[in-house]
């Protein structure tokens, strides 16, 4: 039986381990990184997934150099001035998770022009996950269910995924991380109860799409139940 994937989830890692096995730069290994997006989510829409959600900027990588920081940060302004009108013609819409208040002042408004201007793509969902924390998430849907004073007795499932960045969004069916490494790291914590996981030694820049093709064909072969028998 084969199993359609809706849902993508990718933690994108090893972009410094990248560099330094070439001897070079850490941002050389970055701009690789967004290379690799770039072809990531070509191959994608290509294949009909409906949602891909990238870890683009956790909560805890503002503890990395600032330069490094602001090297994310202007690397993600170029990606999306250079693929913004891509993503319209392919009917790609940007959507954000995380909190974009803490975000320097230029990408913020970068970030809203992408959402506004993509708002109306229909194919697929590519949803950036930018100083995002899973546990965070969870904490702020707490929140905002109390500030509108909702019902305890109706706290249901539905009512609480509402208030999370992912909203009406179907939960990853697959979730690869790249780089050997084999955690989750606060991501989509509360969405990826039933997800599979897939986790490759390959380093981000070298994730291509026979790669993808890869982690698909893995997916075929895993037996979800959810629970059940
Ligand atoms: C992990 O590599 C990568 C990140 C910090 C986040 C992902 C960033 C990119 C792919 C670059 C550009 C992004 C966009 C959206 C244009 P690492 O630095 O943790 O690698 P290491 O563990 O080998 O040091």
């Amino acid at each position: 039986m084969s199993h359609k994937i809706r849902h993508l989830a990718i933690i994108m890692d090893g972009n410094g381990r990248w560099a330094e096995k070439k001897g070079l730069s850490r941002s050389a290994g970055h701009k690789a990184g967004a290379d690799a997006v770039k072809n990531i989510v070509t191959a994608c829409r290509k294949r009909g997934l409906e949602y891909l959600t990238l870890y683009a900027f956790s909560r805890e990588n503002w503890s990395r150099p600032k330069h490094e920081v602001n090297f994310l940060f202007d690397l993600l302004l170029k990606f999306l001035r250079q693929e913004l009108n891509a993503l319209i013609e392919n009917s790609i819409r940007l959507n954000i998770l995380g909190d974009p208040q803490e975000l320097p002042f230029p990408v913020r408004q970068a970030l809203r022009h992408a959402c506004s201007k993509s708002s109306a793509g229909r194919e697929m969902v590519l949803n950036m996950a930018l100083n995002y924390s899973g546990r965070d998430e969870i904490l702020r849907a707490c929140r905002s269910l109390l500030q509108q004073g909702a019902d305890p007795e109706k706290v249901d499932e539905q009512l609480f995924r509402s208030a999370l960045y992912t909203g009406a969004q179907p939960d990853p069916d697959l979730i690869v991380r790249t780089s050997g490494e084999q955690r989750l790291s606060n991501y989509l914590v509360f969405q990826a109860a039933y997800a599979e996981f897939y986790f490759t030694p390959v380093l981000w820049p070298d994730f291509d799409e026979a790669e993808l093709d890869r982690a698909f064909e893995d997916f075929q072969h895993r037996q979800r139940r959810f629970g059940g028998l």
